[in-house]
């Protein structure tokens, strides 16, 4: 597909909603389902998100961006830990079930690593935190966290989420 240069550039206020989603949800990212589990009792809390960014190698940082109103904020803060599940094109059910509904389903998730979160079946790969920080965003709130481990496994293929839509790339081995 090629990029049609000659359509012209359409232009929002900052603070039009509907040219906002449209200027970043041109931006394709991956997708990804952040975890956490607040002790022994409880099924584990998980949501999709796509604002997933790593910060910093030393020390390691990683972030996600969540509504301030989601029910889930008060698990991850209670859990002080969350894992971010980086999501394989297949796992697109996935991706709408935790928008959708955010208690872990068991058959879902497999043991938990070094910080306690539920780390996901067929994930691509996994940057398992400690909450470290949490900043405030306007209508969301910045979930920082200090990865104590990672995963990850050759070949395979991202979801990926553009303008609304999942696509993929094709399978790349490294
Ligand atoms: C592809 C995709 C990416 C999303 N990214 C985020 C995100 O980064 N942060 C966020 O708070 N919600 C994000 N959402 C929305 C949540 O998954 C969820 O639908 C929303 O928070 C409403 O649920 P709640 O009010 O029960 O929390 C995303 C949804 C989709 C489908």
């Amino acid at each position: 597909m090629t990029t049609d240069d000659s359509a012209p550039m359409q232009r929002g206020d900052g603070g039009d909603g509907a040219a906002f989603r449209s200027c970043f949800g041109s931006f394709a990212t991956g997708v990804a389902i952040a975890s956490c589990r607040a002790g022994a009792e409880d099924p584990g809390t998980a949501i999709t998100i796509n604002s997933l960014t790593s910060v910093s190698l030393d020390p390691a940082l990683a972030l996600f961006c969540l509504e301030d109103t989601s029910g889930t904020m008060e698990s991850f803060l209670r859990a002080g830990h969350f894992a971010l599940n980086i999501l394989a094109a297949h796992q697109q059910d996935i991706s709408n079930r935790y928008a959708r509904d955010h208690t872990v389903v068991a058959g879902d998730f497999g043991a938990s690593w070094q910080s306690g979160a539920p780390i996901l079946n067929g994930a691509l790969a996994v940057a398992d935190c400690v909450l470290h920080d949490v900043h405030g965003g306007g209508d969301h709130r910045i979930l920082v966290g200090r990865v104590v481990e990672t995963g990850w496994r050759s070949g395979g293929a991202p979801l990926l989420y553009y303008r609304g839509t999942y696509g993929s790339i094709g399978d790349s081995a490294s």
